[in-house]
């Protein structure tokens, strides 16, 4: 049941939990997701990754549109890691064409819908085609208003990391930096995520327990849910559920909380 008609009981459960996390408790700002399972999702099915990949993409339109109904403010996808270039050839080729299909389908819907998109990643090490396409989906969503959309593409925590203390280095030796300047917030500043808040809630689907180098600096103090759905079967009712269970959490950052 994928586009449940309005009215029916699946969109009454939808709006229902909506409803409930809008005047339940805080909205998380930024949502952060480990999309995983894919591949197991089309094992299950006997088809091939890539068909695993395909489903995916309905629950990135899905999340995306109910991150921006709950109010969240910025959503970070994880689509595509660093590592993933070590996967063979013809699934990487396939992922970049989804990529690529993903931005000629949604571009207009996005930018209706207030969408902003930034690609966080080494859009460097893109094929110009898909690098090309990230851009113009990045020039035609700038200035929406309702959630900014991190796409994280060819995406590794720990280079981003060293990019940073690399980029500060340069700095101090061109002389526009002293080392005692440099601070958490400075540091921040150097990363992709300069503009967002850390990420309150880190969602990971089909139940792995990692991170798989994910925003290892920005997640210091996110609430972790990690849920066995895979993927292609996440919907906004698993959305709203995760966000509805963090607003039952204590969040003590390493405080002890008045009695
Ligand atoms: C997540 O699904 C998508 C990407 C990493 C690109 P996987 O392809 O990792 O699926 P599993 O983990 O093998 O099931
Ligand atoms: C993490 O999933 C990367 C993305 C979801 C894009 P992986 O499937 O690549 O991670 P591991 O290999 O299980 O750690
Ligand atoms: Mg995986």
């Amino acid at each position: 049941m994928t586009n449940p008609v309005p009215g029916s009981i699946f969109s009454r459960m939808s709006s229902d939990l909506l409803q409930q996390i809008r005047t339940g408790g805080e909205i998380p700002r930024h949502v952060a997701i480990i999309m995983d399972g894919n591949g197991r999702w089309a094992r299950q099915r006997n088809r091939p990754r890539t068909f695993g990949h395909r489903a995916g993409m309905r629950a990135v339109r899905e999340v995306v549109e109910a991150a921006a109904d709950a109010g969240v403010e910025v959503l970070t996808l994880y689509a595509f890691s660093q590592e993933n270039w070590g996967r063979p050839p013809a699934e990487v080729s396939a992922l970049m064409a989804l990529l690529e299909l993903y931005v000629r389908r949604e571009r207009e819907d996005l930018r209706g819908k207030g969408v902003e998109v930034h690609m966080i990643g080494e859009a460097d090490q893109l094929s110009p085609r898909t690098r090309r396409a990230m851009e113009g989906l990045v020039e035609h969503t700038r200035g929406g208003k309702r959630l900014r959309l991190n796409l994280a593409i060819s995406y590794g925590s720990r280079t981003e990391i060293v990019n940073a203390a690399r980029r500060l280095a340069e700095r101090v030796l061109e002389g526009t930096l002293v080392p005692g300047e440099i601070d958490e917030a400075l540091f921040s500043a150097h990363l992709y995520t300069a503009r967002d808040p850390d990420p309150d809630l880190l969602i990971r689907t089909s139940g792995e327990m990692r991170v798989s180098n994910f925003m290892l600096w920005q997640l210091a103090y996110a609430e972790l849910h990690v849920t066995p759905v895979l993927w292609p079967d996440f919907t906004r009712e698993h959305l709203f559920g995760a966000i509805h269970e963090y607003q039952h959490r204590e969040r003590r950052f390493g405080r002890v909380l008045a009695s």
